[in-house]
This record gives C-alpha cells, structure tokens and sequence, in this order.
C-alpha cells in the first residue's frame, strides 16, 4: 500500500472530544445541548443507527431522546409531535430517521422540522443555505468528508473534484462544499458516459454510490485523494466501501478506508451540528 490512511476513527475521536468539551461549558451556563430522535416503524438498520446516534450524544454530554413510534403511526401525528420538539425551548435538535413507512410523505415531514434545529442538514432552507453560502445546517457525511480533508491539510483551490453519485443528502451538498473551497467539481452519476475518463483527471475522488467496485485502480490519478462513502458487504458479508481499496490504495495518494472512515465522521458530525444548534440558541 502507497496511499496515505486518513482515519476517520482517530478524527472522529478528536471531534468528539471537542464537543465534548464545548458541551460541558454551556453546561456549566446551565444549558443542556438536547437531540431529539424519532424512529417510526421497525426497520432494523434504522435501529442500530438511532441506538448510535443516542449512544454518542450521551458519550459527549448530549441529551438525546429517543421517540420510537408504530409502523401505523398517521402523518398527521407525526407533522403534531413534529411542530411541539420545534417549539419546545429545550431541545436543540430533531432528526427524523428515514427511511418512514411508505405512507409518510418524507418531504413533508422534513420541510416540517424547524431549518433552526435540522442538524441533519436535510431541510430545502438548509440545502439553499449552503447552495448561497449562508450558515446553516450541513448534512453530516459531506460535511464529515470536508472534514476530513481538511484535517490532511489539502488545499482544493483549483483541484478537479469528481463526485460519483447524485444524491439530496451526499453527493449534491458534497459538491457544493467542495465547490467553495474553490475546486473544480464534476458529478458523475449512472448515465454518466465515460467515468473513468473523467476519475482519471480527479484530484480528489469521493465515491458515494453504494455499489462495490465503484471505483478501482485503473479509474485513479496517482497520488489522488479518495474518499469511499460507500457502505456494502462483500462477498464474505464482511462491510466494504465503494472503492477497491485493496487496489486503489496503491496508486493513490490518500484513502479513507472502510469501515473506520466516512461512518465515524458521519456520526461525529451530528454531535458537531447539534452541539451549534444549542449554542446558536444560546447567544
Ligand atoms: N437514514 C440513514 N441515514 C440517515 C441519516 O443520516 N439521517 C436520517 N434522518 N435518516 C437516515
């Protein structure tokens, strides 16, 4: 392996000692930083990844709440306990996980959620927010990958930035954060004609397709940057990214690896965004 690790256990860790820290002085002003989380229905991945996100904030001196709700549950009891997390002066942030049963319009229920405490970035005000470049609520896994260049010290100004996959909560805002830290940016997505025409000329390459093998060693610059947003399981069920790391790590200059990269930084910067909201509501 050439390609430099960047660690998204170690980076994490030290954004959570952060909040931490930050969190224990509003504390000491008598504020409590405060998410709340609903989870309506069943689904077993959205289990684990609610169980997470309370396990994190309380390791960080977060309040978390989690609201767990029948499959059955009507939109119109929903949008309700919705509008009251907005109006309660004690909670900081809300997150609604998706996905929600089928006859929940998602759209609805998050345009619902106040843009003041959408500390997963998932509001059309944040999404407009960060396309003007006003403050606001960044999704957790671009946000979480800025970071991540930032702390190897890259510099993006004038860097072609190729981003594979089009997606409302990754691939769009991922542009658009690179795209202010003045990069040259192209998304790809699945009717892009020639992909690895266009990887081969990428100084960074971030992969958030969710298919494996996305990208792979002939597809990569020497000495790029890639980020590997992907999360799937291999033939062995063991977890992998959308990159061949095996491969890629030889000819690139830094990679993420999976697991251990993006996921940890995914879920670090919920803490970030959630600890801001409270301190935002604080001044
Ligand atoms: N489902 C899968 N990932 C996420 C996330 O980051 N936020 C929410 N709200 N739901 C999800």
């Amino acid at each position: 392996m050439t390609a430099q690790l960047i660690d998204g256990n170690a980076l994490s860790k030290k954004i959570r000692a952060d909040v931490a820290g930050r969190t224990a002085a509003l504390k000491a002003r008598g504020i409590q930083p405060a998410l709340s989380i609903i989870l309506v229905g069943e689904d077993p991945a959205s289990q684990v990844y609610t169980r997470h996100k309370v396990n994190d904030s309380t390791e960080t001196g977060l309040a978390a709440t989690l609201e767990r709700y029948p499959a059955d549950l009507s939109e119109a009891d929903l949008l309700r306990r919705i509008r009251e997390l907005n109006d309660d002066p004690a909670v900081h942030g809300i997150l609604v996980q998706l996905p929600l049963p089928r006859h929940m319009d998602s759209h609805k229920v998050i345009e619902t959620i106040s843009p003041a405490k959408d500390v997963d970035g998932f509001h059309v005000a944040s999404a407009g927010a960060l396309m003007v470049g006003q403050p606001g609520y960044w999704p957790c896994t671009p946000y979480g990958c800025m970071k991540m260049l930032e702390s190897i010290g890259y510099d993006l100004r004038g860097k072609h930035a190729v981003v594979i996959g089009r997606s409302n909560i990754v691939g769009k805002p991922m542009a658009l954060m690179l795209l202010q830290k003045n990069a040259t940016v192209t998304i790809c997505h699945s009717a892009t004609a020639d992909l690895k025409a266009l990887t081969l000329q990428a100084d960074v390459v971030v992969a958030a397709v969710g298919k494996r093998n996305v990208l792979t060693a002939d597809m990569v610059k020497p000495g790029a940057v890639v980020i590997d947003v992907g999360m799937n399981r291999n033939d062995e069920g063991k977890l992998c990214g959308d990159v061949d790391f095996a491969g890629v790590s030889e000819v690139a200059g830094w990679i993420t690896p999976v697991p251990g990269g993006v996921g940890p930084m995914t879920r670090a910067m919920l803490l970030v965004n959630t600890l801001e909201a409270a301190e935002t509501m604080a001044k």
